[in-house]
């Protein structure tokens, strides 16, 4: 029996975020540049080499893997992937297989991915307007991803909504986007935009729409009541009385969760990221590519890995300027 991950801050790792590709086929202007240099293929795991350390982390405890992207359904071969990974919850080794998705191949995935086990997906979703989701998106199509959604729930799967919160974008759907789920099922939940890449030309402070604003203005519609439960991710959640929604927070910025934080993430390239808003990383894919038949060399690099992990992030967009902006981008550590 290994012994489980533990953090220097006496948090259990239990959840486990792997992006598996940094490419997309939307480039929604928060998260890429129009135009983005993709890692060549050779640079990327193999899926032999994600099933191993997948494998391995769930070896030292590891309950809840996510895959993640850029769009984890353009890689290529990916429902191999997933359906390797079913032998782990057919044991009851891994508690939680799913991933977080733009929507875009779900009409084409969704049954495979309920036959390989997975039972929620989270679908990135930031307008309802045909022409807004093609702006932000770049060249996206809105009903494709409204079918993938269809689909996602035709074929039983639960499908929650991220939507990122954005100043002047989509604040004025709050309701209707609202309503919308309402209707389907969907659970709904606002992220604060994060400083992450360099786009360029973007103006994060300016498009920053702080939920505890978007929280009022819920206040001023509706009887609002927190929920303590905790679904093992950093939402905060509560439900909408009249509707008997549940409706998420992801506050990076105005409302630290780092404290009760449970995962790492995996780039496309095998290092290893302990947090989204800080640099520490280490490589994982040397000890596996350079052991391929001894596991022990690979579980020492990611306990020591784990060992490097910090508080919390270092986002901040206090006094009016922004410290903490990342580097890297989302795509490439995995959202
Ligand atoms: P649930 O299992 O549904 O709770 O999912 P989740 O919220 O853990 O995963 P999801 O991929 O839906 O996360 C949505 C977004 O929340 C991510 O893309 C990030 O933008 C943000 N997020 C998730 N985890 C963290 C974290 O540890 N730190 C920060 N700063 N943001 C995070
Ligand atoms: N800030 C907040 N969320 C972001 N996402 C991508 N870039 C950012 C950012 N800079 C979100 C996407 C998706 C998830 C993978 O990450 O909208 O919901
Ligand atoms: Fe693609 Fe998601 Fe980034 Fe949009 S936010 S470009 S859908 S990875």
């Amino acid at each position: 029996m290994n012994a489980p991950l533990i953090d220097p801050f006496a948090r259990a790792i239990t959840y486990l975020r792997v992006s598996v590709t940094d490419r997309c086929d939307f480039r929604c202007v928060y998260c890429m540049s129009e135009n983005m240099n993709f890692l060549p293929k050779k640079e990327l795991l193999t899926l032999e080499e994600l099933d191993r350390l997948c494998t391995n982390f769930i070896d030292l405890g590891v309950q809840k893997l996510r895959i993640t992207g850029g769009e984890p359904l353009v890689r290529k071969g990916i429902m191999t992937f997933f359906d390797s990974m079913t032998r782990h919850l057919d044991a009851g080794t891994l508690k939680e297989l799913t991933l977080t998705t733009n929507g875009s191949q779900l009409e084409r995935f969704a049954s495979d991915l309920y036959a390989a086990g997975v039972r929620r997906v989270n679908v990135s979703l930031d307008t309802l307007d045909d022409q807004k989701f093609a702006d932000i998106t770049r060249w996206g199509r809105l009903p494709q991803v409204l079918r993938g959604i269809d689909a996602a729930q035709a074929a039983g799967l639960r499908v929650k909504i991220n939507a990122v919160a954005l100043k002047g974008f989509n604040e004025s759907e709050l309701p209707s986007m609202t309503a919308w789920c309402a209707d389907r099922g969907i659970d709904l939940t606002w992220i604060e935009v994060m400083p992450m890449g360099d786009l360029g030309n973007e103006d994060r402070l300016g498009q920053y729409w702080s939920l505890k604003d978007v929280r009022r203005a819920y206040e001023d519609s509706y009887t609002v009541t927190d929920l303590l439960e905790n679904t093992g991710g950093p939402a905060r959640y509560v439900r909408l009385e009249e509707t008997g929604q549940k409706i998420g927070f992801i506050t990076p910025l105005s409302h630290n969760f780092c404290e009760s934080c449970n995962r790492v993430r995996i780039t496309c390239t095998g290092e290893i990221y302990m947090c989204l808003g800080q640099e520490d990383v280490a490589d994982l894919r040397a000890p596996l590519r350079n052991n391929p038949d001894e596991d022990a060399p690979l579980k020492d690099a990611i306990r020591a890995a784990i060992n490097l992990k910090p508080k919390g992030h270092d986002f901040d967009y206090s006094r009016q300027k922004l410290d903490g902006q990342m580097p890297r981008h989302m795509s490439h550590t995995g959202g």
